[in-house]
């Protein structure tokens, strides 16, 4: 099979009665996909995610030092000394894991004094800690709709929200990215139902922001409740990095705000804050919520340092404008075109995504770690490199970085 005439969606669109048949011919795919050099995925790491990692290459079998601009450790708070601290302090008092899910014996000190942070930085009465991001945005939004309500989502929204949207049973509509017209006539045409619109507050795949001030006004004018997906905009945005509610001024002001430890927080797992009741009700009607185990103790632990650590150290955050602001200036004047990013995701676009393909093999053997991303995760067409900034880069290493991009981009025209 020659892998450059597919795509992933052939295989999401394959249909045979043998149910393992798509298995055999993505195995093919992938197969050729990686004789030809092009497989930047499951790259091993030997180190944890600092501006400089060892990987074991698969191509060399060989260990590689590469210039990390893929991980989402905004902050490097997965290997601050106090966060490894703290984990390694519950580790020796609780072990890995509690053996239930929360409801039942799975919750500990560390999880109340995590949830008690996390609603008093979120200005919310109340929170909650899921073991991942995906299965809080699934839990929540299936717990509280019904089949005759609405769910309204970004066009660009996570797969986890669409997922959840979907497993609600409840109706779903979505609107074109951050437009405002399309989600007022949703809105509109929808008066008598219960409904929740569902945004982002910095979008994954482009780091643009969600219209959040406006989409505040119409969901009040409407009667429908809010909820904003806060996993790229914690710890980075507003002044003292509390999120886009922070920076549109609606701390306190939203109905449910989701976040991630996955990203700035340096570890994993979800939570949401929102008001007592809600948050009472969602601990016994959340599937993956009660029907899971509890997020480990020791993520707990270093998730609750990590947040001690964004309110004391904001010269971190700091630092990572520094980067993103040199990485946009330097990325637009060699001509990329990087879209309308306000965050410390960058995307690079390419379009087709055979070009990048190329891009990606000779990026990497650049030494240069960083994420392609092509359809579905965004629109065809719109292949793109998705650049995750942290704020332990060095100048020198976003110098290298530069280097490479401009190099690869001038060979394929892209610049
Ligand atoms: C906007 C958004 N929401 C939710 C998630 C899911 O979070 P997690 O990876 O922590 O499960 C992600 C992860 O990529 C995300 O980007």
């Amino acid at each position: 099979m020659d892998s450059d005439n597919y795509s992933l969606v052939d295989f999401i669109e394959y249909n045979d009665p043998d149910i393992f048949k798509k298995a055999h011919f993505f195995y093919e795919y992938a197969e050729d996909y990686i004789a030809k050099k092009y497989f930047t995925y499951f790259r091993t790491l030997l180190t944890s995610c600092n501006p400089e990692v060892t990987i074991l290459d698969r191509y060399t079998g060989k260990k590689k030092k590469m210039i990390m601009l893929a991980s989402n450790n905004y902050l490097g708070l997965s290997s601050h000394p106090e966060v490894i601290k703290a984990g390694q302090e519950a580790l020796g008092q609780y072990g890995p894991g509690l053996g239930g899910s929360p409801l039942l014996c799975g919750y500990s000190a560390l999880h109340r004094e995590l949830e008690e942070k996390l609603a008093a930085y979120k200005s919310c009465e109340d929170a909650m800690v899921f073991p991942t991001g995906f299965s809080t945005n699934i839990g929540v939004i299936t717990a509280l709709l019904r089949k005759d309500d609405v769910v309204i989502s970004d066009r660009f929204n996570h797969a986890s929200i669409i997922d959840g949207a979907l497993f609600s049973g409840a109706q779903f509509r979505s609107f074109g990215h951050n437009n405002t017209n399309k989600l007022e006539s949703i809105l509109k045409n929808t008066r008598d139902k219960g409904k929740l619109v569902v945004v982002e507050g910095v979008y994954s795949m482009d780091g643009d922001l969600s219209l959040l001030d406006k989409i505040k006004n119409l969901t009040d004018v409407y009667n429908a409740r809010l909820m904003v997906d806060e996993a790229h905009a914690t710890g980075i945005l507003g002044k003292r990095g509390r999120g886009t509610i922070e920076y549109f001024d609606l701390e306190g002001k939203i109905d449910i705000v989701m976040g991630t430890f996955s990203k700035t927080l340096g570890a994993m797992g979800g939570f949401i804050c929102s008001t007592k009741e809600v948050i009472n009700y969602l601990r016994f009607y959340s599937r993956s919520y009660f029907f899971s185990a509890s997020l480990s103790p020791v993520i707990a632990a270093c998730v609750s340092k990590a947040i001690d650590i964004l309110e004391k150290e904001p010269q971190l955050r700091e630092n990572l404008w520094k980067n993103i602001n040199y990485m946009k200036e330097n990325l637009t004047s060699l001509g990329f075109n990087i879209g309308q990013s306000h965050s410390a995701i960058i995307p690079i676009h390419v379009g087709e995504e055979i070009t990048l393909r190329k891009m990606a093999t000779e990026i990497h053997e650049k030494e240069i770690f960083l994420n392609s991303v092509f359809y579905p995760a965004v629109p065809q067409g719109q292949a793109r490199i998705r650049l995750s900034l942290m704020s332990t880069l060095t100048k020198s290493c976003l110098d290298k970085a530069l280097d490479v991009l401009e190099e690869v981009g001038k060979k394929h025209h892209i610049i």
